[in-house]
């Protein structure tokens, strides 16, 4: 059974299918007039998929390391020796990191060619495929160039997420947990295809309130300072979303500190990571030093460090937290 999310941004809405056997449903999303589909994706994804249209396969190289601008210049130069143009579609099938480097490459494709999306992680699924932000790292930053390009479809077919990798099963699971802060509602009451469902109206709501990151859709990087400082010292030991999980834990650690959160609730962060099975105390061996010096040199920092903290109107960013506070924090997070 599958059910519809729309992500509405008046002339760009599009459709987000969620549940089982959505794939079936992947020549719906695509743009009429559309005469080819590239399809991108990697090695190893155990999908196929039908746009219904000619279409043909572009692989790209798995992990960070292949999230370049060469991978999209080297896919664009196949587009086009293909002969893909502007009125035709790119469609990613994978996790987050395929359907970045595929919108991005659409984005820029002949100034903009259409996107559509089959994401097949559950991290991909309730996060990187829906809202838009497309990019690649560079040597000095991850996603740092990038472009907000939305699709105009996406398929989150959930038996696609029975052959998952145990990791990566983790790090979806981490970002699963955060959806648990952002609403006020019991996720934990629903079934989980109905969860996956309710993460992506949570995040098609937040997106649609701020499409371009200019206040509210920072919320959605709620346990993310943290988690992107554990990934790097860890030299990326950590996924993504079992980071995170820590870092909602932490987020909760600094905002009960600043009176804005009661123990309960802080109580109920670890409660709601642990019942993920995902850990809720720092690494073995982390640096408090080397993590206090990494919040500051957070991409999303403009002029102070901002953390997104839980509190009494909801989850919302906050500047200008005393360090002494955020090192507490984390000394409450020792193994
Ligand atoms: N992954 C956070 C966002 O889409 O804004």
């Amino acid at each position: 059974m599958t059910g519809r999310v729309t992500v509405d941004l008046l002339d760009r809405s599009y459709d987000v299918i969620v549940g089982s056997g959505a794939v079936v449903e992947l020549a719906g999303l695509i743009p009429p007039g559309a005469r080819r589909a590239a399809i991108v994706t990697q090695p190893g994804i155990p999908v196929t998929v039908d746009p219904g249209v000619t279409h043909e396969m572009f692989e790209i190289g798995v992990g960070e390391r292949s999230k370049t601008l060469t991978t999209v210049e080297d896919l664009c130069r196949r587009f086009s020796r293909w002969g893909l143009t502007r009125g035709d579609v790119v469609i990613g099938v994978g996790g987050g990191m395929v359907t970045d480097v595929a919108g991005f490459a659409a984005a820029v494709y002949h100034r903009g060619v259409a996107s559509a999306y089959v994401a097949t992680t559950l991290l991909g699924q309730i996060d990187a495929a829906v809202g838009g932000k497309t990019g690649v790292n560079l040597p000095e930053g991850k996603n740092l160039v990038g472009a907000y390009w939305q699709p105009t479809g996406v398929i989150c077919d959930t038996d696609h997420l029975a052959t998952l990798p145990e990791r990566e099963r983790r790090s979806g699971l981490g970002e699963m947990a955060k959806c648990h802060f952002l609403d006020g509602d019991d996720l934990a009451a629903l079934p989980f295809d109905q969860r996956v469902a309710r993460c992506i109206e949570i995040k098609a709501r937040v997106v649609e309130a701020d499409e371009r990151e200019d206040g509210k859709r920072a919320i959605l990087n709620y346990g993310h300072t943290l988690a992107h400082a554990l990934e790097i010292a860890g030299d990326f030991d950590l996924r993504h979303g079992e980071a995170v999980a820590i870092g909602l834990v932490y987020a909760a650690e600094v905002a009960n500190r600043l009176g804005r959160i009661d123990d309960g609730r802080l109580a109920q962060h670890r409660a709601v990571v642990e019942s993920y099975g995902l850990d809720s105390i720092l690494p073995a061996g982390s640096d408090p030093d080397r993590l206090l010096a990494l919040f500051a040199s957070d991409k999303k920092a403009t002029t102070d460090v901002t953390f997104v903290l839980d509190g009494p109107s909801g989850v919302e960013p906050v500047v200008g937290i005393e360090p002494l506070i955020l090192r507490e924090a984390l000394g409450a997070m020792r193994p």
